[in-house]
């Protein structure tokens, strides 16, 4: 797996295929894999790049970051592959992370891919969780995280083999990076200025079953004639796993 340097650290990243370049970001307690079914549907027609955030995957883990913080990493990446500006795809956490790139590089993403995410920041009680789930990291691990987020993430009507490929990849992951990363998104923005008043369009593409990030939060953000909302049967929060060719479909016409 390719790395580059970035802001002093060193991040690991897939690339395949060639033609307009696209940017995927993972989500939270993920790394790149997650975006790999996608990704294989896209490369026919697009170069993808999906780097592993600082911390999560094949990278050092890391004590202490935030939103604003991935979001750099994710400008530079960006730029050190000449591939900015081009359209930015981010699944849940990284979602967050897309959103505080288009608000901290205005144009750097030419349009906004949105996957199971959400663009309010969190209430008192879900910063409390956050900082539950911190503690749940710091104490049992990645193992517990997984066991913790498992059953809240996919569809009823996810395969079995799924699962344990989602649980595979939440349960590699630094323990450190968990915990800093859940106070990363504790402390996250409200995006919704930013949704509301971004001059390229937001493409929200939702699991139909999920529960995490529900489309209905983001209903009365959509903007009729410029954003689009795509839902996807049979997926819960990890639609790209759970229906990629949908997704990649869904990612195609956004494009
Ligand atoms: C994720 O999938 O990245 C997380 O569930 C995001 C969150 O907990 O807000």
């Amino acid at each position: 797996m390719p790395t580059i340097d970035v802001n002093g650290r060193t991040l690991h990243y897939m690339e395949s295929g060639n033609g307009p370049a696209i940017l995927l970001i993972h989500g939270f307690p993920l790394d790149g894999r997650v975006w790999s079914p996608v990704a294989e549907r896209l490369v026919s027609r697009m170069r993808v790049l999906t780097p592993e955030l600082r911390g999560f995957g094949r990278n050092n883990p890391e004590t202490a970051f935030t939103m604003d913080d991935l979001a750099d990493d994710m400008a530079a990446f960006m730029e050190m592959l000449g591939i900015a500006p081009c359209p930015v795809a981010g699944l849940s956490m990284g979602g967050y992370v897309a959103q505080a790139l288009a608000r901290k590089y205005p144009g750097i993403a030419t349009k906004l891919i949105m996957v199971d995410t959400k663009a309010e920041a969190d209430s008192a009680e879900a910063r409390g969780k956050r900082d539950a789930m911190a503690q749940l990291a710091n104490t049992g691990g990645a193992k517990a995280v997984a066991d913790q987020m498992a059953p809240n993430m996919l569809s009823p009507a996810t395969p079995p083999a799924v699962k344990a490929n989602l649980c595979a990849i939440m349960e590699s992951q630094p323990a450190k990076t968990l915990a800093a990363a859940s106070i990363a998104m504790r402390d996250r923005q409200d995006f919704t200025p930013l949704v509301a008043g971004s001059d390229s369009p937001i493409h929200w593409i939702f699991g139909r079953d999920d529960k995490i990030s529900p489309a209905s939060a983001i209903e009365s953000l959509v903007r009729p004639g410029k954003d689009s909302v795509t839902m996807i049967d049979n997926a819960g929060h990890m639609s790209p796993i759970e229906q990629p060719a949908a997704v990649a479909e869904a990612i195609g016409r956004a494009v």
